[in-house]
């Protein structure tokens, strides 16, 4: 990499917690108004560099090919790049023909940038003209609730995806934390105790696999 080229980009970043930001997108399944996109469903929306090249076609085929995955998880996926809707559709018949692999949700066309602006999809250091490999999760509310961004050549991991997405899913359930590695079926953590009073009882607590009172797990259900 040519670190002379490197510029200090200062843009605003969506950020976890954030509410998701509007906009109004052409995609392959006509248009939408994203606030008005998946009612009281979980969404995964994320972009991809370009339409016809080798990574995007193995990442997008994971995505189609686990789709019933993420309808199992009451979750909407929606892809963006900054190509035209003509090109989308070029590609959707290719791979559709190369593979039987139909890419089975909206993919937004957006050659004005707009909506790769707002989300930070346009990393200028990695390419001016393309989008990163973005992920956000955002919840039935509107909410961001967690962000990958990769890079161009890096192609993401499916399994974390839905992982990630279940995890959140089953902390906000139970309110529980989710540990390293964690899978569904794994042992949850319960919160730590605030008080000295919660530490005590913790400690005499028999009912979980406790490290220490500030590390304690319990199965779900
Ligand atoms: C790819 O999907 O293979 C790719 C796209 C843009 C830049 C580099 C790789």
């Amino acid at each position: 990499m040519d670190t002379t080229m490197n510029t200090v980009t200062n843009r605003v970043m969506p950020k976890i917690g954030d509410m998701a930001p509007d906009f109004e997108a052409v995609t392959t399944m006509g248009k939408i108004q994203f606030s008005d996109y998946a009612p009281d469903q979980w969404v995964v929306l994320f972009s991809h560099p370009a339409d016809f090249t080798p990574v995007c076609t193995t990442e997008l085929t994971g995505f189609a090919k686990r789709k019933a995955e993420f309808d199992a998880l009451n979750t909407a996926l929606l892809g963006l790049s900054i190509d035209s809707v003509h090109a989308h559709l070029g590609w959707i018949q290719n791979v559709r023909q190369n593979t039987g692999v139909l890419f089975d949700f909206p993919i937004i066309a957006d050659i004005d940038m707009k909506v790769a602006k707002l989300y930070g999809m346009l990393q200028p250091n990695e390419s001016e003209t393309a989008a990163v490999r973005a992920v956000f999760i955002i919840d039935p509310y509107k909410r961001i609730r967690l962000i990958m961004y990769y890079p161009m050549n890096v192609g993401r991991n499916m399994d974390e995806i839905l992982r990630t997405l279940q995890a959140l899913q089953v902390s906000d359930q139970y309110q529980v934390a989710l540990p390293l590695d964690w899978k569904s079926g794994d042992k949850v953590i319960v919160p730590p105790p605030r008080t000295v009073e919660e530490m005590n009882k913790r400690l005499e607590d028999k009912t979980l696999e406790k490290v220490d009172f500030y590390l304690a797990k319990k199965d779900l259900n």
